[in-house]
């Protein structure tokens, strides 16, 4: 009989009692290792209770190493883990590189007697004798071996093999399960981390585009403001960028690992802008079912980018103005104070300072938003810009579209003497348009619609598209040519011959075979 240190039930019979032992130990070994997934520590608690109540000596827990196809020791009852960390089997290696190759239990009634014994752990009573199971799952290939001194006697050597094999089992599902779950989190790593490459490079510099001295000291200006904390006020007209400089600052700041959360005050009554903003406690209002944090907090470590911040209702202002200057605030229905640590972005496209005089405008709101303005030109104001702009606009709309665009430098001309009153995202709607109506995906002037387009938005050709004009530019054809000198010549036909050398006649011809459509001014 098994003489363990585990109380013994006293049915008189041996085997019966044997059985009622092992039957709680494998209890309880289930029971370990269904606590943690930390696989040493968890290990090692089993080995010690085999050791323990189950009279197992020098019990030894060795995985395989996926990337170096070793049998790597994990746990080793009654040795740290230093000790044992450098010790690894290969398949074939010894008895157990040999368990693990056979997938077969070794039984050894005294390891002396073992040739194939390497002893390279150097703990094993060389007089007891030796039992080692494969660690798999049914009858899959072993990913480790279970190896344990018995202090028994040789008759029932094959009944522990059978109980060795029983925890192995466990100790299997258990690895495996833990396995898994690692791997589940490396991928979301991995994928958390693409996902934040992706963005960040979204968000660079080279998505902003500009060449105009007004956009270079914007970018000084948002190089400077994203080493700190400090609010940024970005301003200017709709359309013009400020949702970008916004992203850029966050994520060329050093909280870009951080959140960058977004709030649009125009979209929102003030009840529930409260408590997107600040979050609300369980129960705080009809239909409050749980607790749920705001923006506020949810942007803790990152940025919050308060758009249209112009919008918000005078009773609203106060509450902002509160965390702008304490930090502080409570959740809707909520008693107790909270602290974050929000870096603050508001844009607005309104005249603040007029609001502030109307007495629409907070005005000690306005000086602690106002901090660190930073205005973006209207597109009007940098028109030089608008032939890169629509290059790279071109691109960003080809790959939404998976296809080529080409755009001709005559449609470039055409889109130079537009005032676009909506900045780049008007714009940019024009060249989606035109994307959509060019079968070919070649766009010429003929595809432009300019919306809204009327006497007003036609200005007088600007100085920059006069001087981009070169009647003898080898890469101008005869058609680009001909409306080129037309554009020049405000689509006065008579004038466009004179800068062409041609007389009216030929270029009323030309205008006819090239299937030129006049632009009526
Ligand atoms: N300098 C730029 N380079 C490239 N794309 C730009 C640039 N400025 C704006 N855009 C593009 O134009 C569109 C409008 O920009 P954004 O939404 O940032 O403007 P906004 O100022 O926030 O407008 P609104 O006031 O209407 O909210 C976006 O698709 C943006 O990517
Ligand atoms: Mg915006």
């Amino acid at each position: 009989m098994i003489a363990t240190d585990f109380h013994t039930t006293g049915s008189g019979n041996p085997r019966t009692d044997l059985l009622e032992v092992k039957l709680e130990i494998l209890y309880q070994v289930s029971q370990v290792l269904s606590r943690s997934l930390n696989m040493q520590e968890t290990l090692s608690k089993v080995l010690k209770l085999l050791h323990d109540k189950g009279r197992l000596r020098h019990g030894m827990v060795s995985l395989l190493n996926e990337e170096t196809n070793e049998l790597q020791v994990i746990a080793l009852h009654g040795h740290a883990s230093s000790l044992i960390e450098t010790v690894r089997y290969r398949s074939g290696e010894g008895v157990i590189g040999d368990i693990m190759n056979q997938a077969e239990p070794v039984v050894v009634p005294r390891i002396a007697d073992e040739p194939r014994f390497l002893g390279r752990l150097g703990v094993y009573d060389a007089n007891l004798p030796f039992i080692g199971v494969p660690i798999r799952l049914g009858k899959n290939e072993p990913f480790g071996v279970f190896a344990a001194q018995p202090a028994e006697s040789e008759e029932l050597l094959n009944e522990q093999a059978r109980f060795l094999e029983m925890i192995a089992n466990l100790i299997a599902q258990t690895v495996h399960l833990s396995r898994q779950i690692a791997h589940e989190k490396r991928e979301l790593r991995e994928e958390r981390d693409h996902l934040r490459r992706t963005v960040k490079g979204k968000h660079g510099f080279d998505t902003i585009v500009g060449h105009t001295e007004v956009m270079h000291n914007v970018f000084d200006q948002i190089r400077q403001v994203a080493r700190w904390t400090t609010t940024v006020l970005i301003r200017g007209e709709s359309g013009t960028g400020k949702e970008l400089i916004a992203n850029a600052i966050h994520y060329n700041s050093p909280r870009a690992n951080g959140p960058f959360i977004k709030l649009n005050c125009a979209a929102l009554p003030d009840n529930l802008l409260e408590s997107e903003l600040f979050g609300h406690e369980k129960g705080a209002f009809t239909g409050a079912v749980t607790q749920r944090k705001g923006r506020f907090e949810q942007a803790d470590g990152g940025t919050l980018f308060l758009d249209e911040v112009g919008e918000l209702s005078p009773a609203f202002q106060a509450k902002l103005l509160r965390v702008l200057q304490e930090g502080e605030f409570e959740r809707v229905g909520g008693s107790k104070t909270l602290r974050v640590d929000t870096r603050m972005i508001a844009a607005t496209n309104r005249n603040l300072e007029a609001d502030v005089k109307k007495g629409e405008f907070r005005e000690d709101l306005y000086y602690r938003l106002n901090v660190m303005p930073i205005t973006m030109p209207a597109l009007r104001q940098r028109s030089e810009d608008i032939p890169d702009l629509t290059r790279f606009l071109m691109k960003k709309i080809a790959r939404q579209q998976h296809r080529e665009l080409i755009i001709t430098d005559s449609a470039i001309r055409l889109l130079l003497r537009h005032d676009w009153p909506g900045n780049v995202r008007e714009l940019e709607n024009t060249l989606e348009r035109a994307a959509i109506m060019s079968e070919g995906g070649n766009i010429d002037r003929d595809s432009i619609c300019l919306a809204g387009l009327d006497e007003q938005c036609l200005i007088t050709p600007s100085p920059i598209s006069k001087t981009q004009i070169d009647f003898n530019d080898p890469n101008l054809d005869e058609r680009e040519r001909v409306i080129a000198a037309l554009e020049e010549a405000g689509w006065v036909q008579a004038k466009a011959a004179r800068l062409l050398d041609m007389t009216p006649r030929q270029i009323a011809y030309r205008i006819q075979t090239l299937n030129i459509r006049m632009r009526l001014i």
